[in-house]
């Protein structure tokens, strides 16, 4: 079989293009499209995309159902410590290394007093949370979180409420976490037990201020005003901290893009990077019911990354700014049983029951994908959080004794254990099969062509690793992947494992917990040319020593 030259792919792609209606994905994800044979995909350490900053793998958890009370929190548990933290569930955390935890909200944080959750427990009041109607004790507020992220070995990134809560209070927040001594946020920390500074990084300013369904909505520009006074006056404490404006958070709403700019228009110099959210189902106005299209949306994550950056480079260039912003995908997942009515209605009671997605075989399937997008637009996302991380639309469950690993633990996981040092820029080669709009919702009405394998690939030079990420969206079919490595050449196939199976709809419980898990797949010999044999729908990791 002849060896894929930069020539050769290009003149697929020009092929491709010929092939192809006008504006298809396929050119812009680095994909040529091939009428027979397995797919291709030249690596070199020349062609890289970008350093992989490993916050791309992070997560989110609210105040919201039994993500924190009954979840990471619960006193008396014989699973807690003595400060009432799930010790199991730190230990699931803590192995699977998340970067980075952003808090407290989501809708949450947008009708939240921080000042309710600090200072002497039975001082605290019990509040009506109105986001999710829900009863919040406040047993659990800023300081024990930080607690938690050192036990859990994560970084925190905090969010502001810029709904009904006001830049003041957010500079107040940052008084409170940052500043040494001498002021008066920072000493009511100091009283309340903690005399060093927590040095929080990265904060949010604010969440999904474009949605009609959130405490505090208002217009873009009027957001995008609030936004540059907080900064402003978060930079007065310190300059160099990292601020995520609230961009879209959808592709469905009519203001998207359009709020994108107006709001940075307002705000640009001000922040670093801007905010992106989106949650996806297989629903007959998202895909039609169909697996095939469904499997496909991690395409629709790449589009939306690209327009935001667009939007973003846009007013750079109207602003004459030097400065680039990055982006924070700082809420995805697949998210469309467990939502809307009594799923998201706590009835004013406590640590309820809300949003408890059961996640399936093709739903880890496709997080798979939402893995190998982001890794391949790690050149312009700089934050993603996986939403979210426990019990409410979450990989990871509890009950009283134990934590549940969801499907879709197992892609995410692969991602943080194994993804390090750059992500590789690929020249992939593969078979295609159409999609279809008609009678779609119009953000996800695209008729286009799909690459049945999908792969992202880091390499990690000084560690001596590398790691491929392959996702075959063949539903009937295995398919092969000849991986042909330029430069370095691996020499060992550390560990190959796959996730796939029969029953797409398979799911586990906690009386199944094995359900849905990896098996080993049978790997090539390392060297320049590795063919890979992908069972149907599956995805893969391939973690190789490259020295
Ligand atoms: O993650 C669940 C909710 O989804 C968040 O609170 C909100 O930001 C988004 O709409």
């Amino acid at each position: 079989m002849s060896t894929l030259t930069r020539r050769t792919f290009l003149e697929g792609l020009g092929r491709a293009g010929a092939a192809l209606a006008a504006g298809s994905w396929l050119p812009g994800l680095g994909y040529a499209q091939v009428a027979r044979g397995p797919a291709r995909a030249v690596l070199s350490q020349a062609r890289v995309r970008a350093d992989l900053d490993r916050r791309l793998l992070g997560a989110f958890l609210e105040h919201l159902g039994r993500a924190i009370y009954t979840g990471v929190y619960e006193p008396g548990s014989p699973r807690a410590d003595a400060s009432g933290f799930r010790q199991d569930v730190i230990a699931e955390i803590k192995g699977l290394g998340v970067p980075i935890m952003r808090y407290p909200g989501g809708n949450f944080v947008s009708g939240y007093n921080w000042l309710d959750g600090v200072g002497p427990k039975k001082e605290r009041p019990t509040v009506i949370e109105r986001a999710w109607n829900s009863l919040e004790t406040n047993q659990f507020g800023t300081n024990e979180f930080l607690d938690w992220c050192k036990l859990a070995g994560t970084e925190p990134l905090l969010a502001f409420n810029l709904g009904t809560g006001t830049p003041e209070m957010a500079v107040a927040l940052v008084e409170y976490c940052n500043v040494a001594r001498g002021t008066k946020w920072s000493d009511l920390r100091r009283s309340h037990g903690y005399e060093r500074p927590h040095d929080v990084r990265y904060w949010c300013l604010g969440n999904e201020m474009d949605g009609p369904w959130q405490m505090g909505h208002m217009p873009a520009r009027e957001y995008g005003r609030k936004a540059r006074d907080a900064a402003r006056q978060v930079r007065v404490l310190d300059r160099s901290l990292q601020l995520i404006a609230a961009g879209s958070s959808n592709t469905i709403l009519p203001t998207y893009l359009v709020w994108d700019r107006e709001l940075l228009e307002e705000c640009y110099d001000q922040v670093d990077g801007i905010s992106l959210h989106n949650y996806y189902g297989n629903t007959p106005p998202l895909t039609g019911d169909s697996t095939a299209r469904y499997l496909a949306m991690n395409l629709d994550m790449d589009r939306q990354i690209q327009e935001i950056a667009a939007v973003c480079d846009y007013v750079q260039g109207i602003r004459k700014s030097p400065k680039r912003l990055w982006l924070s995908f700082d809420e995805w997942n697949v998210w469309y049983r467990a939502r809307g009515g009594d799923f998201a209605d706590g009835k004013r009671t406590f640590a309820p029951k809300l949003l408890e997605e059961v996640y399936n075989l093709e739903d880890a399937l496709l997080v798979g994908g939402f893995v190998n997008t982001l890794l391949r637009r790690a050149d312009r996302v700089r934050v993603g959080c996986l939403a979210q991380i426990l019990n409410v639309i979450a990989p990871l469950v509890t009950n009283e004794t134990s934590v549940l690993r969801q499907s879709i633990y197992y892609p995410y996981a692969w991602s943080l254990q194994y993804a390090r040092g750059h992500v590789l820029d690929l020249l992939v080669e593969s078979e295609t099969y159409p999609i279809e709009g008609r009678g779609l919702r119009p953000d996800f009405a695209r008729d286009d062509q799909v690459p049945f394998v999908d792969l992202a690939a880091t390499l990690d030079g000084p560690g001596g690793q590398a790691a491929v990420f392959m996702l075959n969206r063949d539903l009937e079919t295995e398919r092969e992947v000849v991986l042909e490595w330029r430069d370095p050449v691996p020499t060992r196939v550390l560990a190959c494992q796959t996730l796939t199976g029969t029953d797409l709809k398979a799911f586990n419980t906690f009386e199944q917990p094995k359900r849905v898990v990896p098996q080993p797949l049978d790997a090539p010999q390392a060297g320049a040319r590795m063919t890979f044999r992908l069972p149907a729908r599956s995805y893969t990791v391939a973690h190789l020593a490259t020295r």
